[in-house]
């Protein structure tokens, strides 16, 4: 956390949601062994001890909040198993799998399920690629879906008849910016974040339609996976670096706190993507 960053809700003027329940998984095999995304260089050297101390920051900073954080087990041979957000998307109790688009992450989406199962979810197999909160964001009451990259447009039909709620299909078209929770943030019930760049131009007439006062991102702060969030309603923790955002989220009233996840950066994953909202 910065010295500019407090857990302080002094300037309280959105109401904060109920404390969250959220799933993570510590990076224990983190590692680069493969390249799925324009931001892996497995040629270049990760430090594992490193991505845990500042997951381990990541985890803290929910815990101060308040919010519950459940821990799934790290598997061996899956270092990207820290990225939880794409185990599944769990709404009404219900978890609809993860099933990825790359085999080299296949075996999570059992892993996941399993965990589930096992807390006493419901557990919905998939049948359509998706790769669970990476690409599903709920929105008050409605479900942005994207594809371009990892899931497939089945697969919003198939969370739609889930869960029985709205479903608004986005394209992703920047590769950098490849799931959803990417390129856009959740900020509470009614306020998203996004980088316009990352969407082709029937989703950003659709976002802009929907979301006319949403908090426009700035290429820097989308390039530091500033977009890739985890809000409560007023707390907004996100990547230390994206510091036009931060000032953006003050200025309406939320408070943003900032962490450093350099190193889960280098597998092109950030604050969103270590955590896994888990709805009852
Ligand atoms: N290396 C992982 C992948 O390419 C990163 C996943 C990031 N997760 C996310 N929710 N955006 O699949």
């Amino acid at each position: 956390m910065t010295a500019t960053s407090t857990l302080d809700d002094a300037n309280l003027t959105h109401a904060p949601a109920s404390s969250p329940r959220v799933l993570m998984c510590r990076p224990e095999h983190f590692t680069v062994s493969y390249r799925i995304n324009p931001w892996m260089y497995p040629e270049n050297p990760t430090d594992t001890g490193l991505a845990l101390s500042q997951w381990s920051v990541l985890y803290d900073t929910y815990r101060s909040l308040g919010f519950q954080v459940d821990i799934i087990d790290p598997l061996a041979g899956l270092p990207d198993m820290v990225y939880a957000a794409n185990g599944g998307f769990v709404l009404d109790g219900i978890a609809y799998g993860a099933k990825f688009h790359h085999q080299e992450r296949g075996p999570e989406g059992p892993a996941y399920m399993e965990w589930f199962r096992a807390q006493g979810f419901e557990v919905v197999e998939p049948v359509e690629v998706n790769e669970g909160e990476g690409d599903f964001l709920l929105v008050g009451d409605t479900i942005l879906a994207a594809s371009g990259f990892r899931s497939d447009t089945g697969s919003h039909k198939e969370i739609a008849d889930i869960y029985g709620r709205e479903v608004v299909s986005l394209q992703l078209i920047n590769p950098s910016y490849y799931h959803l929770d990417t390129a856009l943030a959740v900020v509470d019930s009614t306020t998203i974040a996004y980088l316009p760049s990352a969407f082709d131009e029937r989703s950003l007439g659709i976002l802009r339609e929907r979301y006319p006062d949403a908090i426009i991102a700035t290429e820097e702060d989308a390039a530091v996976l500033g977009l890739n969030s985890f809000s409560d309603g007023h707390n907004v923790v996100i990547a230390e670096r994206a510091t036009t955002f931060a000032a953006d989220l003050a200025d309406r009233g939320y408070n943003p706190i900032g962490v450093e996840l350099s190193e889960l950066l280098l597998g092109g994953g950030g604050v969103k993507c270590c955590t896994l909202e888990l709805r009852s």
